[in-house]
């Protein structure tokens, strides 16, 4: 396995600071990083601007006055690529302008060969594309590009590749997101990820550890570990490493500081997983589930191996030891095949549970997975009504949690203040969105809030002297 840090990076990233400082005529090159998708990409982004910032370059918020622009990718859905197409697609202008702007195309949507060839054929001004495993190769493309005047294709590099090492340029001072594992071997039949990110692989507990260790020191308030199927970490390590393992170990950490984890897979989430989290210290209530279907044949389509009664059995085992516990989940409505009695065995699921939040998507049909093959007889005007039926449902349980929390006090982490009315917005241990007066010195710290009114989905309250 090739273990890359970077100081083997060095000679090629030395090169390239050479050659974007002459570019740039004495001031910073600057480069433009446009993350999409899921937060395994957010991550990925922030090892794409470490390595950028090593060889000198400063980060602008545009692609206009960018020497560099890179669109880091998602496939998930149809709707995500064509977006990414029409974005890259406005480049050319820029390119016309500016003929030295280097622009490149990354993550997973880039691991595809017919996103490839694509881009290869009809966006000639794209100069450089790699896929999710060939990060760590960016300063050898950026080499071919400035110095040999070509364009650089890489994918298929995630069997290869580590990404242990690499310098992280963060976006957030008080939240962090730490993988834990990269890849996905789950192959549900509707989904692109093992694709595009290529087999399980899990970082060393010893890795994770250090990272988080670092992160808590230097005041990070929330550690989010990241992963497809967080539950089936340490597969493949040498030692028996597990998830509540290497959560619990990661509790023993000294500070204030929250750690959260995505995403849990039900065929894998255990009791003992729930175990830890109701003896931690420093992990909220809360578990994002996703279930995509209440119903057990569209399950077993879909490949997720577990059935409804599993899911629920999960929920209740999770409730029994965490009686404050929330959840949140994702929801595919019209997998091929699906018919309207089906989809309500997914109305009657969300019923059942009462989500805090839910994720809901309409299915979309992905090159090279099984689905896509399948016949789909439900027209998309069908699927729009039974999503928007979904939506209903979900809006009525998720106002009436957020009623249940009216006059509760909550431990609240401040993520922004909004520009429009001034309020901060900060989020509960349970994940829901809580509106308060405060001052933008706050944000990035906990508050202790009192609940004073419920607004649809989000949550009104006033400070309380802690
Ligand atoms: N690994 C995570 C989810 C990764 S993708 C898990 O297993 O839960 C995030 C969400 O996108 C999925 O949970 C699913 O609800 C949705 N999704 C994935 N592929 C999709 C597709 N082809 N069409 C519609 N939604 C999809
Ligand atoms: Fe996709 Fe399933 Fe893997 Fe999640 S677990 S990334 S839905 S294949
Ligand atoms: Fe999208 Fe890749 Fe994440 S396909 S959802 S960015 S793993």
């Amino acid at each position: 396995m090739d273990t890359t840090s970077s100081s083997q990076l060095r000679p090629a990233m030395g090169r390239v600071a050479e050659i974007m400082k002459s570019r740039a005529r004495g001031r910073d090159p600057l480069a433009y990083v446009r993350t999409y998708g899921c937060q395994q990409n957010v991550a990925d982004g922030e090892k794409i601007k470490g390595l950028l910032a090593e060889m000198g370059f400063s980060f602008t918020e545009g692609p206009e006055d960018a020497d560099l622009i890179l669109f880091n990718t998602c496939a998930v859905r149809e709707h995500a690529e064509d977006r990414v197409f029409g974005n890259i697609g406005a480049l050319k202008h820029v390119k016309r302008r500016r003929p030295g702007t280097v622009i490149g195309v990354c993550g997973c949507m880039a691991e595809q060969s017919h996103v490839a060839q694509r881009l290869q054929k009809s966006f000639p001004f794209v100069d450089m594309v790699f896929g999710t495993g060939a990060i760590h190769r960016l300063p050898e493309l950026l080499c071919v590009v400035l110095e040999e005047n070509r364009r650089a294709f890489l994918q298929g590099c995630q069997e290869q590749a580590r990404l242990e090492g690499l310098p992280i340029r963060r976006d957030g001072e008080s939240r962090a997101w730490v993988t834990a594992m990269y890849g996905c071997d789950n192959f549900c039949s509707y989904c692109i990820v093992p694709y595009v990110r290529g087999r399980e692989k899990s970082r060393e507990p010893e890795a994770v550890l250090q990272e988080c260790r670092e992160l808590v020191g230097a005041g990070y308030k929330e550690i989010t570990l990241l992963g497809q199927n967080v539950n089936s970490y340490g597969k493949g390590l040498d030692r028996s490493a597990n998830f509540a393992g290497l959560l619990r170990e990661l509790d023993k950490i000294e500070g204030d500081y929250r750690i959260r984890f995505m995403t849990s897979h039900p065929k894998d989430a255990s009791e003992e997983l729930f175990q830890v989290m109701a003896e931690s210290r420093h992990i909220p209530h809360h578990i994002h589930l996703p279930f995509q279907s209440g119903n057990d044949r569209i399950l077993g389509e879909m490949n997720r191996r577990y059935t409804r009664e599993k899911y629920l059995s999960l929920i209740r085992t999770a409730r029994a030891l965490m009686p404050d516990v929330t959840f949140t989940s994702d929801v595919i409505v019209g997998f091929p095949g699906e018919t309207y009695e089906e989809f309500r065995d997914t109305l009657s699921l969300v019923e059942e549970v009462g989500f805090v939040n839910l994720f809901t998507f309409i299915y979309s049909p992905r090159v090279g997975t099984k689905a896509a093959s399948m016949p789909d007889p439900v027209s998309h005007e069908e699927k729009t009504r039974w999503f928007a039926e979904l939506l209903r449902v979900q809006e009525g349980i998720a106002a009436a949690n957020c009623q249940k929390l009216v006059g509760t006090r909550q431990r609240v982490l401040v993520e922004n203040q909004n520009r429009k009315n001034g309020l901060l917005q900060g989020r509960t241990l349970g994940s829901l969105v809580v509106d308060f007066p405060g001052g933008p010195g706050q944000v990035g710290q906990f508050a202790d809030v009192e609940v004073t009114e419920a607004r649809g989905w989000s949550l009104r309250g006033v400070e309380t002297e802690g």
